[in-house]
């Protein structure tokens, strides 16, 4: 087999063919192709002979067709699937190959995964790759982390294939050993409470607008046209739009309400967590989709009279457009909380992490993409050491604009019993970001009173602990 290939994709689920026949297209590429079962293998070559593709039927052919620095892209499962293809690669590969993850790897199994490899001189890269199986094919928002050298090899092929928005390609170098994984992690996150909140402003309309499918199909399609302007929001009104051809009924109305999830949005809040930064908005959408799925403990809620009321509705283009505000500064804090994140991981990781460059390779291709990046990236351009997104001149007219109807939607769906766990959280982290005073002082008290785990003043420096049980005198106790 003649080393002719410039690069290589092991792993032709969907996802992997897509990505192979999109570096295909791509001039000057020659792309080697390896999948475990060689069926696979055949039905590509079979049904895209324009590819052109070095096909093999071991991974020794595989390695053996790829041109020094050899370069494999893994799209297969995550977890032990991807270690097993590594570890085959790894023993074969040599100084300077490249071997990439371009699965949904936590990141750190890559940073893990990175050290093992490099240490035997090869380059690992963990690759953010978004834009589902449409992306893979025509242009997804690439996140590779890893080291600069194989980047510079890496780079101008992943550009080649990455989505385009404002003239620029949907990749960047993230970071070193797991940063990419981690911001693609952040991505998936962000984009649960996307989801959610477009999913509560869907219930809302319904609910108490009494607008059906295809009549809020309709208002996300207007809404598209101006600040929410989205992936998100534009496949949603196609969802609803969609009439079952069994019954006759729209689809959503068909569809089970019970959410799965693969797994990023819950590392995203356990990882949040661990760093100590609010995540609510994607918090709320990962406990949204497990509640959904409490099936028995839903089918046995009693009836309650629970004080709803009825959400009197003199105006109805006025009800929508409050929802449409609501739904823009809930998905404002929640992006403001997942670059948050970012922020924190970097730190946390020694990662020098662009955040500005972030909001650009999101603008197109990955699932999350919207015109609202735009004004991330600008806020970022304008001030990289922004202490929260929300304190940004744009945004902060923005919230303003929008509060009055964010606060009348989030009590009026409260007062009528429809569940708005995302829109709810995202206010009231607002409101807690900008309170002058939090009630978390009552709760060093309670703390110390209970286990003397000591306050500070805000009238002088050092710990205090006051003696609850004796006198109640307070001592210093450092
Ligand atoms: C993307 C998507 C993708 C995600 C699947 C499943 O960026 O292309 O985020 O990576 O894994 O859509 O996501 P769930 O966690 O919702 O199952």
């Amino acid at each position: 087999m003649s080393a002719a290939a410039n690069i290589g994709v092991v792993g032709l689920a969907v996802m992997g063919s897509n990505l192979a026949r999109n570096l295909a297209s791509r001039s000057g590429n020659k792309v080697a192709i390896y999948n475990r079962s060689v069926e696979k293998t055949n039905d590509l070559v079979a049904n895209h002979p324009e590819a052109n593709f070095i096909a093999s039927d071991s991974i020794d052919e595989f390695v053996a067709s790829l041109a020094k620095p050899r370069i494999a892209i893994i799209m297969v499962q995550a977890g032990f699937a991807t270690d097993a293809v590594i570890t085959a690669l790894s023993e074969r590969f040599e100084k300077d190959d490249i071997i990439v993850d371009g699965g949904n790897a936590l990141y750190t199994d890559t940073i893990r995964r990175e050290k093992e490899v490099s240490a035997k001189n090869i380059h690992f890269v963990g690759a953010g790759i978004s834009g589902g199986e449409e992306g893979a094919l025509k242009g997804p928002s690439i996140m590779p982390g890893g080291s600069k050298e194989a980047y510079e090899h890496l780079g101008p092929i992943l550009r080649s294939i990455a989505a385009v928005a404002e003239d620029e390609a949907c990749v960047t170098h993230i970071g070193s050993d797991g940063a990419g994984h981690f911001v693609k992690m952040i991505h998936n996150g962000i984009e649960y409470a996307d989801m959610q909140l477009i999913a509560e402003a869907y219930d809302i309309l319904r609910k108490a607008g009494g607008l059906n499918p295809i009549e809020i199909s309709r208002v996300l399609t207007e809404w598209n046209a101006g600040e929410l302007e989205s992936y998100l929001i534009e496949i949603t009104a196609e969802v609803l739009a969609q009439v079952d051809q069994k019954t006759g009924e729209p689809l959503v109305d068909v569809i089970l309400d019970a959410a799965g999830s693969k797994g990023t949005g819950v590392w995203t809040v356990q990882n949040a967590l661990d760093l100590g930064t609010p995540v609510s908005g994607i918090a709320e959408a990962v406990f949204a989709r497990s509640l959904s799925s409490q099936a028995a403990q839903r089918a046995g809620a009693p009836e309650y009279s629970a004080g709803d009321t009825i959400w009197e509705i003199a105006d109805q283009g006025a009800f929508i457009e409050d929802v449409r505000q609501a739904l823009y500064a809930s998905k404002i804090v929640a992006y403001a909380q997942g670059f948050d994140a970012i922020g924190a991981g970097a730190l946390e990781n020694n990662w020098d992490i662009n955040l500005g460059e972030v909001a650009k390779i999101w603008r197109g291709g990955c699932i999350i993409r919207a015109q609202f990046l735009n004004r991330i990236s600008d806020a970022y351009r304008q001030d990289s050491k922004l202490l929260s997104l929300l304190f940004d001149g744009y945004f902060i007219r923005a919230i303003e604009d929008a509060a009055g109807a964010w606060r009348q939607v989030v009590s009026k769906a409260s007062l009528a019993g429809i569940p708005i766990p995302a829109f709810a959280s995202s206010l009231s982290y607002f409101d807690g970001l900008r309170a002058e005073r939090l009630p978390a002082a009552l709760v060093q008290g309670q703390r110390d009173f209970f286990g003397a785990h000591t306050y500070k003043r805000v009238d002088m420096p050092g710990a205090f602990h006051t003696l609850w049980s004796g006198d109640k005198s307070e001592i210093q106790t450092d």
